[in-house]
């Protein structure tokens, strides 16, 4: 009995010293935090509690309410929500909601590359250890279809953020994992527009809900008749 009171002590001094297993360390003071849970926060408590729930349940509704505006991305609303009792849906796992944020915000970034928030939205997914590689696009772009395309976000932002929009890019599908998340897309209107374009991405998420591997490969092929070829003048004027 002692010994069973001195592990019982030994494990809550061990908790509370454990930013990961004390409950009250997960409840951020943030003002995503403070719309969430907060006394002052817009709707009533037990409409906040519904959405929380609606949420982190195991078929979440994929939407953050608007009086969440606050919280960035899904992994820091549902961490707010936990501080109203709901549990984090599944540890370090994806969940459909952050799966669908995630390829929703991607894609914002091809079809709006001149949005005033580009920059900002690209900071908040990707990740510090960011990187991009795909061979259709060093192809297209002249460079190593061997190498990485996007060394880091900043080249991301830089590159990615001086293409023309994609005028029309729709999900396929969506699958994911604990830690990645495959997504087939097809993009139209591309230059002439003549040729639909279909491609997929893979991406790794950290715990953190960013993207810190990017993998993309499409249809190059009819992205370049698309454009014109420009790498291949003689091909377009062959008759
Ligand atoms: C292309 O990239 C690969 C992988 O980084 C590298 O091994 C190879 O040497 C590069 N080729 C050229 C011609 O630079």
């Amino acid at each position: 009995m002692q010994g069973l009171l001195f592990t019982v002590t030994g494990l809550l001094a061990f908790a509370s010293a454990t930013p990961f297993l004390d409950h009250r360390n997960t409840c951020k003071a943030d003002n995503c935090a403070r719309a969430i849970t907060g006394t002052t926060a817009g709707p009533p408590l037990a409409v906040r509690q519904s959405d929380c729930s609606a949420f982190t349940s195991p078929n979440p509704t994929p939407t953050m309410p608007s009086y969440a505006s606050a919280c960035t991305n899904p992994a820091q609303y549902s961490s707010a929500c936990a501080c109203l009792g709901n549990p984090m849906p599944t540890g370090t796992c994806i969940s459909p909601a952050e799966a669908t944020y995630i390829v929703n915000t991607f894609a914002s970034l091809l079809t709006a590359p001149q949005a005033p928030d580009f920059s900002s939205k690209a900071n908040a997914l990707l990740a510090s250890t960011f990187t991009d590689t795909s061979g259709s696009i060093n192809f297209l772009a002249n460079k190593n279809v061997s190498g990485v395309t996007f060394p880091n976000k900043e080249a991301f932002i830089i590159g990615q953020g001086s293409q023309p929009p994609i005028p029309v890019l729709n999900t396929l599908d969506i699958f994911f994992s604990c830690t990645k998340i495959a997504w087939r897309w097809v993009a139209q209107g591309i230059g002439s527009g003549q040729y639909e374009v279909k491609g997929m991405d893979m991406f790794t998420i950290t715990p953190g809900g960013q993207i810190s591997e990017a993998y993309a490969e499409f249809n190059s092929g009819a992205w370049l008749a698309d454009i014109g070829n420009p790498q291949c003048p003689k091909c377009s004027s062959k008759t």
